[in-house]
């Protein structure tokens, strides 16, 4: 943040600290007084939801490992005498299960968000380029962590997307080999999936670390995508915001709470409570619904080369999104046509999601197709060319106009 800390040291104590590391000054200026634009919507509260689920996840992370033991004999007995013997065992694992798909929905949320609104644009490029590279460690943190438990599902999906690498021209095999840690998904593959599942978390709090910097200095987007007009606009964001984003994470809970007590198991797959057994093949291999619509894109493609490139595409494609989408204009608010695209582009990944989770045959192998190449047409062809022919409605003048314009249309008499 530009300009001097609104901090004053007051004690002795307060000016020794102050004087060798500022950090009360850095946390009041950041976490407090930060100026944040007055308009956000409840859209903006999943980014504090992300950082209070990733909290969630650590702990209970944390103490799941405490009765856990990584080892193939033993890895799946383990988690059952967690969920039997250990005192709110069950509690702690269904939370940090569930705690996944939250955390995925609140990602998936959270992305939607601003690609509607355009936070992607400049100046926000890195800001987003770190959310994606923090989505990326997260599908890498929760697929090695689905494998702990060495149940079916466990042992059969780290087969098939370890497998993926082999795809690979010439140096596959031997990337495999290497993932693997030996000649099969074996006890070696299952203790470095653990050792980097219970590390990556703590990367993804650097990266988070990163990209809240990256908020900080251009400060926030907000609904009409119309750059804040410092003072008029903003308001700091203690109390404002923290007690906005405290009523979000405790709605948020009660959801959560949902699942954890009334749904536990609904996300996952009954046949991981089968301990893995390489010799027996599960009829049908599904990954967690995080993953679906990208499943259904990698099989999508008739070879297993172009179907790796492809999946990997799909998702390293948003690393371009700020350039890819020509508009000057921020917010899909004021892009009339964006914003039917954007709903068809929603439309798009749910569907495939759907085909994902469905047998790779008939009409489901067809739609996976159409729909893919559109998935891709969506940020190559449309957005580009929206950019360049839609005429977006007129721009409010500030944050401020755009409000209190809105109110005055309510409080005017009906003719
Ligand atoms: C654990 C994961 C994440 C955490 C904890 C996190 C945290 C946050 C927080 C606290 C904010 C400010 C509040 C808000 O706008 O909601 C924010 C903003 C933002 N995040 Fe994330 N984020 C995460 C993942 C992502 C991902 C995966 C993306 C995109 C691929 C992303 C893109 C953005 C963008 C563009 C903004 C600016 C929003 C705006 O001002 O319009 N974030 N993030």
């Amino acid at each position: 943040m530009a300009g001097h800390s609104s901090y004053t040291p007051k004690t002795a104590i307060e000016k020794w600290l102050h004087e060798r590391l500022p950090i009360v000054a850095f946390a009041k200026d950041h976490a407090l007084d930060f100026p944040t634009p007055k308009n956000l919507n409840y859209w903006w509260t999943f980014g504090g939801i992300l950082a209070v689920m990733l909290v969630v996840q650590i702990i209970t992370g944390i103490v799941l490992v405490m009765h856990y033991t990584p080892h193939v004999d033993m890895a799946f007995n383990s988690v059952e005498q967690i969920m039997r013997d250990v005192n709110y065992g069950w509690l702690i694992r269904y939370m940090h299960a569930n705690g996944a798909s939250m955390f995925f929905i609140a990602v998936y949320i959270h992305m939607f968000r601003g690609m509607y609104y355009g936070s992607y644009k400049a100046p926000r490029e890195v800001l987003w380029i770190l959310g994606v590279v923090i989505y990326l460690i997260m599908m890498a943190t929760a697929f090695m962590g689905y494998v702990l438990p060495w149940g079916q599902m466990s042992f059969w999906g780290a087969k098939v997307i370890t497998n993926l690498f082999s795809a690979i021209p010439f140096f596959g095999d031997a990337i495999t080999t290497w993932l693997w840690g030996g000649y099969a998904v074996d006890n070696p593959t299952l203790n470095r999936f653990f050792s980097l599942h219970y590390l990556l978390p703590f990367v993804l709090a650097a990266v988070i670390g990163l990209h809240l910097w990256a908020l900080h200095v251009p400060g926030n987007n907000n609904p009409t995508g119309v750059s804040v007009k410092s003072g008029q606009d903003t308001v700091p964001f203690h109390p404002y915001y923290t007690m906005k984003d405290a009523f979000a994470i405790a709605v948020f809970f009660l959801f959560f709470a949902f699942w954890i007590f009334y749904q536990p198991n609904y996300l996952g797959h009954a046949i991981n409570y089968e301990p893995a057994n390489p010799l027996v093949t599960p009829a049908h291999i599904v990954p967690e619904w995080y993953y679906l619509p990208f499943y259904a894109i990698l099989r999508a493609i008739p070879s297993k080369l172009g179907g790796v490139i492809a999946m990997f595409g799909s998702i390293l494609i948003l690393f371009v999104l700020p350039w890819l989408d020509t508009s000057k204009v921020r917010s899909g608010t004021y892009r009339p046509i964006f914003k039917g695209f954007f709903w068809i582009f929603a439309i798009v990944c749910v569907a495939l999601g759907y085909l994902g989770s469905k047998p790779p045959e008939g009409a489901y192998v067809i739609w996976g197709r159409i729909l893919t190449a559109y998935y891709f047409a969506h940020f190559i062809v449309i957005l580009p060319l929206l950019g360049l022919l839609e005429s977006p409605k007129p721009l409010p003048a500030s944050i401020s106009d755009a409000v209190l314009s809105k109110k005055s249309k309510k409080l005017a008499p009906a003719e």
